[in-house]
């Protein structure tokens, strides 16, 4: 027999050490969770970049029908870079005739070319920017800033051989990009 003091305090102790194993096991669970969300976080945001930086590379984009990328984009914003290309066409159509005549119009050839660049820099909208693939979008930015280049030299009267430079090294970027 034990004698009868020693039993409730025993079941203090028993009580208390439960308890506190209890508050233990809780804490812990707690700062499990506190880990699992911390990691989840952390995936979340690494995922966030990958998919930025895939989207920012490739572009909304799928393989076209003749093996080359096709670009996926709303039929306004479809509309708005070809009317950018017809435009570019047009610029390069304008100084190349302005180049065969014997006393060109340097004035209206400059503005030509002027009106071509491309107005990627300023008016293309964030959302069709993201659909564009990298490449598409480093050539559109090179022969924005080659035609605005292509306008000073016309305008200082720059020699005709090297304007046809010019040209030809447009010219063949216009080339690459559509085989792509
Ligand atoms: C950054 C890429 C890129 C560059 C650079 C580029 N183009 Fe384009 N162009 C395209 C894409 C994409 C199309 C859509 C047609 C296709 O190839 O399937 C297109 C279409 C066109 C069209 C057809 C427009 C229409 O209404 O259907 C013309 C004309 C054109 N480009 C002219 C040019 C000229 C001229 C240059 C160079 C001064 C040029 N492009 C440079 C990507 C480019």
């Amino acid at each position: 027999m034990l004698p009868p003091l020693t039993v409730p305090s025993l079941q203090r102790k028993l009580q208390t050490s439960g308890a506190q194993g209890l508050l233990d096991e809780s804490s812990g669970h707690h700062e499990m969770m506190k880990q699992i969300v911390c990691v989840a976080a952390v995936m979340l945001w690494v995922v966030t970049v990958v998919a930025a930086g895939w989207f920012f590379v490739k572009g909304w984009t799928a393989k076209g029908s003749d093996g080359r990328t096709e670009i996926l984009l709303a039929p306004a914003e479809r509309d708005q870079i070809l009317a950018e290309m017809r435009q570019l066409l047009k610029a390069v159509d304008g100084v190349i005739r302005g180049l065969a005549e014997t006393k060109p119009d340097l004035k209206q050839m400059e503005e030509t070319a002027r009106a071509g660049r491309m107005h990627m820099a300023e008016d293309v909208q964030p959302a069709i920017m993201v659909k564009l693939p990298l490449p598409f979008k480093q050539m559109g930015m090179s022969i924005h800033k080659d035609m605005d280049a292509l306008a000073d030299a016309i305008a200082q009267n720059e020699a005709p051989q090297q304007i046809l430079k010019r040209l030809s090294s447009m010219t063949a970027r216009c080339t690459a990009c559509h085989d792509m």
